[in-house]
């Protein structure tokens, strides 16, 4: 591993400074902007004439360094995010890194969603397919270690529960002590529990997602503790190499579109600034349009995006989707940029859409949480619209693994997710598919006449056309 060699720059006035100098809240002090960790070979990097090219790493040796990774016994290479590492320098001491062998995450066909929303070819990047079940273990890697580097004893988040959960297990795994902030009776219970299982000091505020933000916002100014949300630049440094990832996975084939879920939105900007990255490197010859997806109760991106002045405003955020229940986005500056200068859309999907769109990923045989279904609801939207043409290479984001959520799934098919006024809004030919779709336990009695009854009604209910 290479000593840290990077700097911090404000992604709103330009501000350059050193990562070490960066204040506990990862806002820039002039104008409170976030910051993007920049590398000597970055574009924006502001080096001396000469000194980027000197600085570039070699795109043919890095592809062939990556791949032999994969056959090493060390544990950083083994992790799928520290195996990019050399486009991630950002702990000086390699003994800092703390991996559970996140990333290497699958990249599924979903020949049946691809033929429901009428294209070609659509995959599923699965990042729940990590330690902890959620895209957050890439970040959570980068970051914690770069807290250990810092010599931090605390580190601490506000979460929806997957930063938690991930925060909580690296952390545990470094020897740090972590401080998680929850709204009360507002996540997951599987997201809890794991909280709790890593050891985490867990407090439940009285007070939703966003007000959870404050809250740590003004602790972490009063009490040396180390912030882990995605405001922490390191954080999307993790989240970048799943762009990385994919694109060894399609044999370095650029997809056409990439669709996101949106929450605080860092996880876009992450994956922009991964594909940018490799572009600017000489690896890709173009970027995929990014497209980001909300919850439609939880929609203040879409809301700009749709506002002729662009004008972004907080909202009261609700909906079943709980990881991306969340109104006042940090990132969405960053997000934003990814869309305007990438191409993409923004949409929102209902309660509904999300309902039928999760059901239809688990009926793949894949499942994911609730948050990431919005991927799939918010493409037949883009594809209904013209914006996504049958022939485009579509991936979408995986962002959760269906257990974070089971009492989620468990409702749904059970018929008891959506109030009797939502089910009344749904369409007849969604309605068809829900039916088909719905799946919900038989009780009966222990008896094999009474079984075999009840299998041969259901054969006869559920013939192919
Ligand atoms: N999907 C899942 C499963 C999430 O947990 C989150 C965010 C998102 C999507 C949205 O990603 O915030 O980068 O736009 N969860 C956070 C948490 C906020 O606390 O676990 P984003």
């Amino acid at each position: 591993m290479k000593v840290a060699t990077h700097n911090l720059r404000c992604t709103e006035c330009g501000a350059v400074i050193s990562g070490d100098a960066v204040n506990s809240i990862f806002r820039c002090p002039t104008c409170n902007g976030l910051y993007d960790v920049i590398y000597p070979w970055s574009a924006n990097a502001a080096v001396p004439a000469g000194g980027q090219e000197a600085n570039l790493p070699n795109p043919s040796a890095l592809r062939w360094l990556w791949q032999e990774r994969r056959t090493s016994t060390m544990a950083v290479d083994q992790s799928g995010v520290w195996r990019f590492r050399d486009l991630l320098p950002i702990v000086s001491d390699p003994e800092s890194v703390t991996t559970l062998r996140e990333g290497n995450t699958p990249l599924y066909e979903l020949p049946r969603c691809a033929k429901a929303v009428g294209i070609d070819w659509l995959l599923a990047k699965h990042q729940g397919m990590n330690p902890t079940g959620s895209f957050k273990d890439t970040g959570m890697t980068a970051a914690l270690s770069v807290a250990v580097d810092r010599k931090f004893e605390w580190v601490a988040c506000a979460s929806t529960g997957n930063t938690s959960a991930a925060m909580a297990a690296y952390a545990a795994r470094a020897g740090l002590r972590s401080l998680v902030f929850i709204p009360d009776g507002k996540i997951a219970w599987g997201k809890l529990s794991q909280a709790m299982d890593y050891g985490a000091l867990t407090i439940q505020l009285k007070t939703d997602f966003d007000g959870c933000v404050r809250i740590l916002t003004d602790l972490v100014t009063r009490f040396p503790i180390y912030l882990l949300n995605s405001v922490n630049p390191y954080r999307l440094e993790g989240q970048k190499t799943p762009a990385f990832e994919m694109l060894e996975q399609l044999d370095w084939q650029v997809p056409e579109h990439i669709v996101v879920p949106g929450g605080n939105l860092a996880n876009a900007a992450a994956l922009g600034k991964g594909f940018n990255e490799l572009h600017h490197l000489g690896m890709i010859q173009r970027v995929p349009k990014i497209s980001i997806i909300q919850a439609m109760g939880a929609n203040p991106l879409y809301r700009w995006f749709i506002d002729s002045n662009r004008i972004m405003k907080p909202v009261v955020a609700d909906t079943r989707a709980t990881a991306i229940r969340i109104g006042n986005p940090a990132s969405w500056r960053k997000s934003a940029a990814v869309i305007e200068k990438m191409g993409g859309w923004c949409e929102q999907v209902s309660e509904q859409e999300i309902a039928l769109a999760k059901a239809q990923i688990g009926a793949e045989g894949i499942g994911c949480e609730p948050a990431s279904a919005v991927t799939f609801a918010g493409l037949k939207k883009l594809v209904a619209q013209g914006r996504v043409t049958p022939e485009e290479r579509v991936v979408l984001i995986l962002t959760g693994h269906t257990l974070k959520d089971s009492q989620y799934t468990i409702d749904y098919h059970r018929g008891e997710l959506l109030t009797d006024a939502e089910k009344a809004q749904i369409s007849p030919a969604d309605q068809a598919q829900h039916a088909a779709l719905r799946k919900p336990p038989i009780v009966l009695e222990a008896d094999s006449d009474v079984v075999l009854h009840a299998l041969e009604s259901h054969m006869k209910l559920t013939q192919p056309v």
